[in-house]
């Protein structure tokens, strides 16, 4: 099961860009009371996909690359954890897809699916492997100035995920990574460089991947750094959130301040949603949904746009667990600072939900607890306090993840597998099969 999530970091993610700013486009407040959300169906015109949609496939730097010692690279927290744990080497990133030399060849596999996007990640690694930005290595920085010319030789644009999960070890060893306001410094600085050095190529950046996802799965002991045996708290989940959003708005105004008039890029923070309906028109439900929505993508985007964590969840937490300091609070410069941090709205949709409010339900039964994702996992979304009642793949996610299994690292695409805009609906159609980068990111 934990390889359904870890397969959906890589396959392809419909990206929306969805222009952010604040008090317009999102209305993420949840105190309205009267606010009852609109109920669209599928084939309402307003929801149409606009000819400007970006559709794009994106890549991990760990699970696709390999290569993980080559040309200088340094050890991440998946390498130092699966080598102490001598997992085989197709349970590892050891060697992956060989993306890091096969490059080519997947670039022209998502040309030939008419992508306009191909999105990959910065393995940290490769280009600062101790962590420490006095030690550069050269090798690893020209390995992506090759990967971007050759996406935009084939016509697609580069966008670049800065942080997809893999840091340098050296960073968890020394103060402790995303649990240490320190690690917000070490990003940001990581960060400076990758925008001074392929900014000028790059419109598109998302700061980090599915910053939610990636510290609930770490603080469970499902990603490394994380392992069961730590005995991390939920306390540890929201603050990994919270710095990976200060390191998210830091990069955001430096890059602002220092690169945006001459280079123009914008920059989005990238979640992942479970997209939560109400399983009934009744109120209880209603807000259910909202709060699953509010724990999930609000907790990334509310600090964002209005400066702070959105109410629901403060209130929801105290409620479940007194006045335990769980969610850490932004100063009152951050919650000047952070409105506006953000170019657009990067969301990872492979499921959608259909949720209930568990107070509803008999304590007895059992089935409450479990938060939209798949596995009962502590924290952010089982503190949402919802019932998942239908979990629905989008038709995408369900084609590539049926074939995983079968594709893995093929290279290859079989019968005629282009994405193609069905701009009557909010969907697209994948026939034929794909046979493109795929991860083996066991845990
Ligand atoms: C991984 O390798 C082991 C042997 O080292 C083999 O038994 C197993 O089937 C392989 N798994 C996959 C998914 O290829
Ligand atoms: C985690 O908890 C278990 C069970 O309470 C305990 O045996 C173990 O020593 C703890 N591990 C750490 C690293 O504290
Ligand atoms: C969550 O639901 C349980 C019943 O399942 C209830 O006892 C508890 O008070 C609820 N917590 C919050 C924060 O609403
Ligand atoms: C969801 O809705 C169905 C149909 O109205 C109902 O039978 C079911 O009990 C609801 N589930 C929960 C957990 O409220």
């Amino acid at each position: 099961m934990v390889c359904s999530t870890a397969a959906a970091l890589v396959l392809v993610a419909a990206l929306a860009l969805v222009a952010a700013s604040p008090g317009r486009a999102l209305n993420l407040d949840t105190t309205g009371a009267d606010d009852v959300p609109e109920i669209v169906t599928e084939t309402d015109p307003k929801y149409q996909i606009p000819k400007s949609f970006l559709l794009g496939a994106g890549t991990a730097s760990y699970q696709t690359e390999g290569a993980w010692n080559k040309d200088g690279k340094g050890e991440n927290v998946f390498d130092y954890l699966y080598h102490k744990r001598n997992y085989p080497t197709n349970k590892t990133g050891d060697i992956a897809c060989n993306s890091y030399e096969r490059y080519e060849e997947d670039i022209k596999l998502a040309a030939q699916m008419k992508l306009d996007v191909y999105r990959f990640s910065i393995a940290w690694t490769r280009i600062f492997p101790n962590g420490d930005i006095a030690e550069k290595n050269e090798k690893g920085v020209q390995h992506y100035h090759n990967v971007i010319k050759t996406i935009k030789a084939n016509n697609m644009k580069p966008m670049v995920t800065i942080y997809q999960f893999d840091h340098p070890q050296a960073l968890e060893t020394k103060f402790g990574g995303w649990l240490s306001e320190q690690m917000v410094e070490a990003y940001v600085d990581f960060a400076d460089f990758v925008f001074s050095e392929y900014g000028s190529e790059i419109e598109h950046w998302v700061t980090i991947n599915e910053a939610n996802l990636h510290c609930t799965l770490v603080y469970n002991g499902l990603f490394p750094p994380g392992t069961r045996d730590a005995n991390h708290t939920v306390a540890d989940i929201y603050k990994c959130i919270h710095h990976e959003i200060l390191a998210h708005a830091t990069a955001y105004r430096l890059y602002e301040q220092k690169y945006k008039k001459e280079q123009g890029g914008l920059l989005g923070f990238g979640s992942v949603s479970y997209l939560a309906r109400p399983n009934s028109s009744e109120w209880d439900d209603i807000i259910a949904s909202d709060r699953t929505n509010m724990f999930d993508v609000g907790l990334l985007l509310h600090p964002l746009i209005y400066g702070d964590y959105p109410a629901v969840v403060k209130e929801t937490l105290k409620l479940a667990h007194g006045d335990e300091p769980f969610l850490p609070e932004f100063t009152e410069e951050q919650k000047q600072t952070l409105p506006g941090a953000i170019d657009f709205v990067a969301v990872n949709a492979y499921l959608a939900t259909i949720v209930a409010d568990r107070r509803k339900e008999d304590p007895n039964r059992g089935g409450g607890g479990r938060g939209p994702g798949m596995i009962p996992m502590k924290g952010v979304w089982t503190d949402a306090n919802v019932t998942t009642v239908v979990q629905d793949t989008s038709n995408i996610y369900a084609e590539v993840n049926t074939r995983v299994p079968t594709m893995h690292c093929k290279k290859k695409i079989e019968g005629d597998f282009t994405l193609k805009r069905d701009t009557t609906r909010r969907s697209f159609t994948a026939p034929g099969q794909i046979h493109f980068s795929t991860p083996p990111m066991g845990v």
